[in-house]
């Protein structure tokens, strides 16, 4: 097969959800419809248990699971299809902000329900900011829900999305009976007792067809008729060229429990969804079907296990083919490195292989060379662009609790940092290091890892501050020179060396958004790249 064949095969996204919609479940069934799976309950649920948030056995079990369904790839109508996984608890938001930089569409989960909850809100945000196409699947009709329009006008409302209806519910909760395709012009009956397996549904082509009055009832037909014209007359019709620019998103109903609506789903993405697409570098867009290979790290795995000090650096494949023993070039670093061993990744399972292709993803095993946002090339000098950090939410100062363990402490914040663990900042003042997370409990793993990777032990110190906010200022101007003198306790450096204001509460940035316009606050490194 050629270069072409293979990108146009090839389709990765990322499921992105708020805890409990329902991503595992869809996962597991995309996967039975591929047949990389045989029934369900094969795919372990990541979740961090309720609870367990100081439970050090339950985080590395969890880390366990992440690894191994960090990538699930599996081949559908030709296709070959990667999904990656992105945490849904919001302490691991960081890492799925840095996943959805590798994928080129994702499908966004809802409960039916429960509607837009607050980390869907957060995740779509992000995609929306870098136009990625998204698909909307509504989950949970056979449950008690929320009303199809209702449904539809709070995902325009909260997520900004301009929906497109290609599916249905006909009923719900106990009334549900299945759904119509507006994507395929056809009804599907849902037969509970065909739960958890892929069952035939009856279909029927004509809308006005008797038949329909016969299988769900004369009152509900006349209401299908009568909510697809509405949606005819109020939606727009489904264009493909703005699903692809993230100008609309089209929407599916369905039950991922009950298997029902995920094959229209499937079917309908395959046919959509991009193909892996150009990436912009800091020089130039390279296009996924140039020879040469280049990639970029966008997630680090470490081996907790102090005995096996080993990392797992996942790649994605931006152009060329990935070769295994060929020499590449690590940009940052002008380093040639060869890889004896790639992973590639299928649903139950990871190999070694001895090529890939544009839009997956290969796992290489590294000592600590890599960091994160890394470009890896056949030889060219170009850097990826895009991998942002966000402000964190919470702060502390870390400290070294053993003087004689200060090389090893510094060694093993470095390393955690580059594997994205958590942010460091350097006070400009003092060089105190400050620790910054998403969530609490990153400031567990962080001393729990510091102390059996690296053997250093640290301790944390409050530590009020509201928000990072990188600068973008004429640093020669007086009025930077006059803010920073102003603010210069709470002036420190990221750990690319890129400056930052330690805000302490938002009332703080307004002010001083107020008094020095022209010294801009940005909540995202990368503000130069990215509409905020
Ligand atoms: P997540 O990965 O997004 O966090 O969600 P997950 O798939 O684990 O689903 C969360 C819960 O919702 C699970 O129940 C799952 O069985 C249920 N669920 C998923 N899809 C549907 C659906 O279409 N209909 C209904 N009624 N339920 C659905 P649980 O009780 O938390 O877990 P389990 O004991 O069933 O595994």
């Amino acid at each position: 097969m050629s270069l072409t064949q293979e990108i146009a095969k090839r389709k990765t996204f990322g499921i992105i959800a708020h805890p409990d919609a329902g991503k595992t479940t869809l996962t597991e069934k995309l996967l039975l419809f591929g047949g990389a799976i045989q029934e369900a309950g094969a795919v372990k649920s990541n979740k961090i248990k309720k609870g367990a948030t100081s439970d050090f056995m339950e985080i590395e079990r969890q880390r366990g699971i992440s690894v191994a369904t960090s990538v699930l790839a599996f081949e559908y109508k030709g296709r070959k299809i990667n999904i990656l996984d992105t945490p849904g608890h919001k302490d691991f938001a960081e890492d799925t902000y840095r996943t959805l930089t590798a994928v080129d569409s994702v499908i966004v989960v809802v409960d039916v329900a429960k509607g837009v909850e607050e980390q869907t809100e957060k995740l779509v945000q992000v995609c929306r900011m870098r136009n990625i196409p998204m698909i909307v699947f509504i989950n949970k009709l056979d449950r008690e829900g929320k009303d199809a329009f209702d449904l539809l006008d709070e995902v325009e409302q909260k997520l900004g999305l301009t929906v497109v209806p290609l599916s249905l519910p006909i009923g719900m909760g106990s009334d549900f009976q299945g759904i119509y395709n507006i994507w395929e012009d056809n009804i599907q009956l849902f037969l509970e007792e065909k739960k958890q397996k892929v069952g035939e549904s009856v279909k029927f082509d004509d809308i006005n067809d008797p038949k329909i009055d016969e299988a769900i009832g004369k009152k509900a037909a006349e209401t299908l008729r009568e909510e697809l014209e509405l949606i005819q007359s109020v939606y727009p019709q489904f264009n493909r060229e703005d699903y692809m620019n993230g100008d609309q998103q089209p929407v599916f109903f369905g039950s991922a429990l009950n298997n029902f609506g995920v094959r229209e789903l499937l079917d309908a993405f395959i046919e959509i969804a991009p193909m892996p697409q150009p990436k912009e570098t800091e020089e130039r867009i390279v296009k996924p079907e140039e020879k040469d290979f280049t990639g970029f790290i966008f997630k680090i795995h470490a081996n907790m296990d102090p005995k096996h000090r080993d990392r797992l650096a996942f790649v994605k494949i931006v152009s060329g083919t990935f070769k295994k023993n060929e020499n590449y070039l690590l940009v940052r670093e002008g380093k040639k490195m060869k890889f004896s061993s790639p992973n590639a990744f299928f649903a139950d399972k990871k190999e070694i292989v001895d090529e890939s292709f544009p839009g997956d993803i290969v796992g290489l095993h590294d000592t600590g060379n890599f960091r994160i946002g890394d470009t890896l090339t056949a030889g060219e000098k170009i850097q990826f662009k895009g991998i942002p950090s966000f402000s964190p939410e919470h702060f502390r100062y870390i400290n070294n609790e053993d003087p004689l363990k200060a090389k090893q402490l510094a060694k093993g914040i470095d390393q955690l940092m580059d594997e994205g663990v958590a942010q460091l900042f350097t006070l400009d003042m003092n060089g105190r290091k400050i620790i910054g997370t998403v969530g609490a409990l990153q400031f567990e793993v962080i001393q729990y890892r510091l102390e059996h990777e690296y053997g250093a032990k640290c301790t944390y110190e409050p530590l009020s501050i509201h928000k990072a906010c990188w600068i973008e200022a004429d640093e020669k101007s007086d009025e930077f020179k006059e803010f920073a003198r102003l603010k210069q306790r709470f002036m420190a450096k990221d750990k690319y060396g890129q400056s930052v204001f330690l805000a302490d509460s938002a009332f703080t940035i307004h002010m001083t958004q107020e008094k020095f316009p022209n010294v801009k606050l940005h909540f995202i490194s990368e503000f130069k790249h990215l509409k905020e």
